[in-house]
C-alpha cells in the first residue's frame, strides 16, 4: 500500500500511444511513484488516458509543465521527437526518463545528454530487456570471465509486423522520426549485443525493404567485429510468416555456450559452461520461463525501480544517455554501411559539444 508520504517522484508522461500503458502500469506499482498529468497532442487519447488513471490531462507538454509540479517526466513520443521533449522537460529542471531509442540521430542525442547535464537533471533511457532474468544471468557469467574468450555471438529477431501496424501512425517506418526494423523493433536486441560482448569495432552490413510499405528496413543483417577480436551477427526481420517466432541472443567462448531466446530474451535455450557456477541452478529454472504476453516484456517497473534508486542517490543509472548513445550509434554505422556498401568503423564521432536540434 503505498502512502503519501513514501510518493515523494511526481511523474508526467508525455504521449499516450501503445508504450505509455507499460509506464502506467510501473508508476502504480512503484511504492515512491506518483503519476501527476499525461499529455498527448491527440487530446483524447490523454484524456482517456487521465481518467482512467485519475490525473489530469493536457494537449501539450507546454501547459502540462505549466500547470503542474513534478521531478520526472517521461518521454512515450515518436522517437525522432524525444531529444527536443527531453530538452524541454530538462529545461523545466525535470529529470527525463526517455523510451529508447533515444534519438534518431546522434547529434540530436549528444544535444539530450548535454541539456541533461547544464541542467543538472539525470537522463534515463528505457532498456527494459537488459533487466530480464536470462540477461542478467548471462551479463554476470560474462563479468565473470566464465566465457574465457568470446569468439562468436550473434542476435536475431524474426518477428511479424503487418503493415496495419505501420499504418498506424504517419511516424512508422519514416526515417526522420523512426528508422526501421533495427532503429526501433530489433533495437534493444542490438543494444544487447553490444552491451553483452561490446565495444564493436566495424561493421559491415545490408538491409532492404521487402515486404512493407514503409520509408526504412523491415529486414537487414549485419556483421560485427568486436574490439576484443570476436565475430558477431545480427539478423532482423519484420516479415517472419505467420507470426513472432524468434528474439534471440547467442554468445560462443572458449569454456562456454548460452543461447537466451523465447519470444524476447526471457527463457534460457542453451547453458553450459566448462566449470560450475552456482548461477548454473538459476539458469535451469529459466529453460521453461514462460513467454510474455507482448515482446514488451515486463521490465518497465524493474527499470523504475532503478530511476528512483539513482534519484535516492543509492544507485548509479542502469542505463544514462551516454550508455543509451552506444546502441544509437551502433545502429547508425549499420544504416551507413549499408547505405554506402562499406565496413564502417566506430565511434561514427565523437561525443558533440555543439550539435544542434535540426
Ligand atoms: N521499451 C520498449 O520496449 C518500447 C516498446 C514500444 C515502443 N517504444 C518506444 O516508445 C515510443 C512511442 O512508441 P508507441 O508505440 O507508444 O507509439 P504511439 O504512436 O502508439 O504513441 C506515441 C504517442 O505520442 C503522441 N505524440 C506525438 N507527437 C506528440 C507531441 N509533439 N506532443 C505530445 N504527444 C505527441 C502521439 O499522438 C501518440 O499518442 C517510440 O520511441 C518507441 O520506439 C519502446
Amino acid at each position: 500500500m503505498k502512502t503519501d508520504n513514501a510518493r515523494e517522484l511526481r511523474v508526467l508522461v508525455l504521449g499516450c500511444g501503445r508504450i505509455s500503458e507499460r509506464h502506467f502500469e510501473a508508476i502504480r506499482e512503484h511504492p515512491h511513484l506518483t503519476l501527476v498529468g499525461v499529455a498527448d497532442e491527440l487530446y483524447e487519447r490523454s484524456r482517456a488516458a487521465g481518467e482512467r488513471m485519475g490525473v489530469p490531462a493536457f494537449a501539450s507538454f507546454r501547459e502540462m509543465l505549466a500547470e503542474t509540479e513534478a521531478n520526472i517526466a517521461v518521454i512515450c513520443t515518436p522517437s525522432g521527437l524525444h531529444p527536443r521533449h527531453g530538452i524541454v522537460a530538462a529545461g523545466h529542471g525535470l529529470h527525463v526518463v526517455c523510451e529508447k531509442p533515444m534519438a534518431t540521430r546522434l547529434e540530436e542525442a549528444d544535444a539530450l545528454v548535454r541539456a541533461c547535464d547544464e541542467a543538472g537533471v539525470q537522463l534515463f533511457v528505457v532498456k527494459q530487456n537488459r533487466l530480464n532474468p536470462g540477461i542478467q544471468l548471462l551479463k554476470r557469467a560474462i563479468e565473470k570471465d566464465r566465457f574465457g574468450r568470446v569468439y562468436l555471438a550473434n542476435t536475431t529477431v524474426r518477428w511479424n509486423r503487418p503493415q496495419s501496424y505501420y499504418d498506424l501512425a504517419p511516424w512508422r517506418g519514416t526515417w526522420e522520426f523512426d528508422g526501421g526494423a533495427l532503429m526501433n523493433q530489433a533495437s534493444h536486441y542490438v543494444d544487447m549485443i553490444q552491451w553483452l560482448v561490446g565495444p564493436v569495432e566495424s561493421v559491415i552490413a545490408k538491409t532492404a525493404t521487402l515486404g512493407r510499405r514503409i520509408e526504412s528496413e523491415d529486414t537487414g543483417v549485419a556483421i560485427l567485429r568486436f574490439r576484443n577480436g570476436a565475430i558477431g551477427t545480427i539478423e532482423v526481420t519484420m516479415l517472419a510468416f505467420p507470426k513472432n517466432m524468434e528474439g534471440s541472443i547467442a554468445v560462443l567462448g572458449e569454456k562456454g555456450t548460452v543461447k537466451v531466446g523465447g519470444t524476447a530474451l526471457n527463457r534460457i535455450e542453451h547453458w553450459e559452461f566448462a566449470e560450475y557456477d552456482d548461477d548454473d541452478r538459476e539458469a535451469e529454472a529459466l529453460r521453461s520461463a514462460p513467454n510474455p504476453l507482448s515482446v514488451y516484456g515486463s521490465g518497465h517497473l524493474a527499470y523504475y525501480e532503478n530511476v528512483v534508486r539513482v534519484l535516492r542517490g543509492e544507485a548509479s543509472a542502469d542505463t544514462d544517455g551516454r550508455e543509451g548513445r552506444k546502441s544509437l550509434e551502433l545502429i547508425l554505422g549499420i544504416y551507413e554501411s549499408a547505405r554506402t556498401g562499406r565496413e564502417v568503423s566506430l565511434p561514427l564521432r565523437t561525443f558533440s559539444r555543439e550539435g544542434q536540434l535540426t
